[in-house]
């Protein structure tokens, strides 16, 4: 059956504002951050600590990390930030972040494209963050991007999603984040590949779900998650992230689409959606262009 409670990992700050075309300031961050929180959301990814040049939009991440300390006051909020390896833990521990995330890929080809590095030899520069990570307790999040399919070797499959799944897990992460990275999967696809990782011994409730809506299908995709146990759901406010006009290149799952359906579903996620909202239409305004998030675009009078 379905959760009764739903986890949001919100990444609008982070995989949104990667792939937007306009670098926001720092302070229109931390305060996107905040409105963020004020909303609801207990999980806000906040920055990545990777190369400034492969990263140029997250190039602010020592000065934005500090701006964050107010968020305390809001309640009980995570912060995690991407950390690729040990320099960018280094970086991410010398500001007080206390949860990170890995980020590995099920492809050759996009390991190559986004970690400059073969998929194994990804996994052996996560091991000693990983472990330094949980000896400090700090919690590790694991991504794993093209879990379905790659926009270079097309359809990925399910073994070998499996096989770094486990290799992340067996590296000691608290949580597996499965990324349909361009947005191709469809909810059997899903289903599939969820059954293979319980099979192979990877739990369910370490498993949260991270869909971009290239397709259309990311709320289906969602719905046959929950209805497999999931309850991390990963999402972006307004849909942040790439350009809608642009095949490949869409954002993920609009947080208020999730919240929409979540609330229809009487699925607890804390968020109030009119904040939530109102925050998505106000950073749009930052940004120059409207959300393209449908539930936002309903909610906002012309
Ligand atoms: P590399 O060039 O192989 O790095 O990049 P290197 O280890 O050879 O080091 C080269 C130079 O970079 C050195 O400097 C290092 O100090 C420096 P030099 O000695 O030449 O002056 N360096 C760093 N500087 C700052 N912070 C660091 C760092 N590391 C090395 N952390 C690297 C390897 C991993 C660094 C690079 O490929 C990189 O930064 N990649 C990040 C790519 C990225 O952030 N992609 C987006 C996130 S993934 C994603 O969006 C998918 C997700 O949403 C899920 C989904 O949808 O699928 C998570
Ligand atoms: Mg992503």
């Amino acid at each position: 059956g379905l959760p009764a409670r739903v986890r949001i990992h919100e990444v609008g700050a982070r995989d949104g504002l990667q792939n937007e075309k306009e670098t926001v300031p720092t302070e229109v961050k931390a305060e996107f951050i905040r409105r963020l929180a004020v909303a609801g959301l207990t999980t806000i990814e906040a920055t990545s600590f990777v190369h400034p040049k492969w990263v140029p939009q997250l190039a602010d991440a020592e000065q934005l990390f500090p701006l964050l300390g107010d968020i305390a006051d809001v309640g009980d909020v995570a912060l995690p930030v991407l950390v690729p390896n040990e320099r960018g833990l280094d970086r991410a521990l010398a500001l007080g972040a206390r949860s990170i995330a890995v980020f590995g890929s099920a492809t050759e080809t996009f390991a190559a494209r986004n970690l400059n590095r073969t998929v194994d030899a990804s996994l052996a520069m996560f091991e000693p963050v990983v472990a330094r990570a949980k000896a400090d307790k700090v919690q590790v999040r694991g991504y794993l991007s093209m879990c379905f399919g790659d926009p270079w070797e097309g359809a990925v499959p399910v073994a070998q999603v499996v096989r770094v799944a486990k290799a992340l897990m067996d590296l000691g992460c608290d949580e597996l984040s499965l990324g349909d990275t361009i947005g191709v999967a469809t909810p059997g696809h899903v289903t599939a590949l969820l059954t293979a990782l319980n099979e192979a011994g990877v739990p369910t409730p370490s498993i949260g779900v991270h869909f971009h809506d290239t397709y259309g299908q990311a709320l289906s995709n969602t719905l046959a998650a929950l209805q497999h146990g999931v309850s991390t759901v990963d999402a972006s406010a307004g849909g942040l992230g790439g350009c809608p006009y642009a095949r490949s290149a869409t954002g993920n799952l609009a947080t208020e689409d999730l919240v929409w359906m979540l609330d229809g579903l009487g699925i607890e996620t804390g968020v109030d959606l009119a904040e939530l909202t109102a925050t998505s239409v106000w950073l749009a305004g930052h940004l120059g262009r409207p959300s393209p998030s449908r539930t936002v675009r309903a909610l906002t009078p012309p």
